[in-house]
């Protein structure tokens, strides 16, 4: 069965969806309010973030952003980053989130990782508590091995709910979930909304020409993009867009948005003026070429049963 999520007024989510990270971070609230402006006016209606994020400074401000229409859109948050996956660590940090948002209830909530010293099916309960309350719509799991998505979705199942939707990386430089969690997602029905789509900032070109950004400025996010592989990707995207005349960040959302498992790409940015390329991808009409194209810059993950020389 595949699962639909749509707002409060039956508005289905959209094909995109708005990562609010940068809320109460880089972006202040004036920029936070352009952004989300701008999303509106491209049709975007699904909107992301999570307890962890600025302190809750993210859900504050998309709370206020929301009110005026909350009944159009779709908001997903997150709880148990840091803290783990228990009942208690879940309820207080959705108390929090709800409080923040202003919200008594939200359309998607995410666990945020997959919490190794929670048993399961207290977290799982959790779920199916928050559910029968009103208080969620749609059960959300991110940064899971799809072992873990099925484990879980099996003892939701016995609860009598379903897992609806993921929440991978997913790049054209980090193709991780193209393995197992996409083709799992699209098997099992379940939405795949992959975050970073552009690498955290790599695929925009800008540290090829010298400029910095979060993967200067975080040691966490130059780890996780510091090969030169990635780098050399990079660049070889920019190439390729200033020969199509486009923004390598329109092609970079573009071919998660395209890809055909099916991903729904989680666009962000810190200021309004760099959000236009990603936005510009909803109108992106890739054709099966550049696809090609782009997908070879980084060589494709091994399958999942390997044996690749064979295939
Ligand atoms: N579940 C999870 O564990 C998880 C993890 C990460 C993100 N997320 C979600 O996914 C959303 C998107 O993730 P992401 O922020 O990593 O997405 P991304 O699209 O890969 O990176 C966005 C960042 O790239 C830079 N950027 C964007 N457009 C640019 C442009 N035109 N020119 C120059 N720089 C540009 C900005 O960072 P700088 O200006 O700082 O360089 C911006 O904040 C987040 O908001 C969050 O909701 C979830």
């Amino acid at each position: 069965m595949e699962h639909h999520i749509t707002s409060p007024d039956g508005t289905p989510a959209s094909r995109f969806a708005f990562g609010t990270m940068q809320f109460g971070g880089k972006a202040d609230e004036a920029a936070a309010h352009a952004m989300f402006e701008a999303c509106l006016a491209a049709g975007v209606t699904h909107f992301d973030t999570a307890h962890i994020y600025t302190d809750g400074a993210s859900e504050t401000i998309l709370g206020r952003l929301a009110a005026p229409v909350r009944d159009r859109l779709v908001i997903a948050t997150k709880v148990g980053h840091a803290s783990g996956a228990s009942r208690a660590t879940m309820l207080a940090q959705f108390d929090a989130s709800r409080s923040r948002l202003g919200m008594d209830r939200v359309e998607v909530l995410y666990l945020h990782r997959f919490d190794p010293d929670t048993p399961l099916e207290e977290t799982m309960e959790t779920f199916a508590e928050l559910r029968q309350r009103g208080q969620i719509d749609h059960v959300g799991l991110s940064n899971f091995a799809a072992w873990q998505v099925m484990k879980a979705a099996c003892i939701a199942e016995r609860m009598g709910f379903a897992i609806s939707i993921l929440q991978p990386m997913f790049n054209l430089v980090k193709r991780q979930a193209e393995v197992e969690i996409l083709p799992m997602a699209r098997a099992e029905g379940m939405v795949a909304a992959c975050y970073s789509p552009l690498a955290g900032g790599l695929l925009t070109g800008k540290y090829a020409r010298g400029e910095g950004g979060r993967i200067t400025e975080s040691r966490m996010y130059a780890a996780r993009y510091a090969g030169d592989h990635l780098h050399r990707a990079a660049a070889d995207l920019a190439t390729i867009a200033r020969e199509v005349a486009a923004d390598p960040a329109t092609l970079a959302v573009a071919w998660v948005a395209q890809h055909p498992l099916g991903a729904v790409p989680i666009i962000s940015a810190s200021t309004p003026a760099q959000l236009g390329p990603s936005l510009a991808a909803l109108d992106f009409d890739m054709d099966p070429a550049l696809f090609d194209r782009l997908s070879a810059l980084i060589p494709a993950p091994p399958p999942a049963t390997d044996r690749t020389e064979e295939l």
